[in-house]
């Protein structure tokens, strides 16, 4: 009896586990036309420094940080040669190309800044 009731919880944990992941897949990170539009300035501001594949090993290397803390350092100091001087939504829209970039899904939902769901978004 005792086992049976252990097989259950597993399986239940199990179902929960994968439904939790689906959950946040689909929900994505950012949105197709916040990419789209966070490319072109990409290529403005960010690519004269930061070539192709530039943030594959960075966001290894930021692996179990928040992405509100990597967003700080790009909106605070970069581009390197006017820190902080483009605008909130031009540094939302390069972020969601960075993402789009290394891979991480998209979907319904803007990416926005200081939002409650952005300050729980964890790189993985
Ligand atoms: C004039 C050159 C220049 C431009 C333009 C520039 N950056 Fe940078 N960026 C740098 C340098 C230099 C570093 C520090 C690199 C290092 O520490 O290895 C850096 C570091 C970063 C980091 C931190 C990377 C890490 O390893 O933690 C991020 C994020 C970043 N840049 C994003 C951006 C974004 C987004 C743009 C465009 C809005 C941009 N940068 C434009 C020169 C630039």
């Amino acid at each position: 009896m005792l086992r049976v009731g252990t097989f259950l919880v597993a399986a239940l944990l199990a179902i929960w586990v994968s439904a939790a992941k689906a959950a946040d897949a689909s929900v994505g990170w950012y949105t197709k036309d916040q990419a789209r539009a966070g490319k072109k300035l990409y290529m403005q501001h960010c690519l004269s420094c930061h070539p192709a594949g530039y943030f594959g090993p960075v966001f290894k290397a930021w692996k179990g940080e928040r992405l509100a803390s990597l967003y700080t350092v790009m909106a605070e100091g970069m581009p390197e040669s006017n820190p902080g001087g483009l605008d909130r939504e031009v540094y939302t829209q390069v972020l969601a190309y960075i993402l789009k970039d290394v891979g991480y899904p998209r979907g319904e939902q803007p990416l926005e800044p200081g939002s409650d769901r952005f300050m729980r978004l964890v790189i993985e």
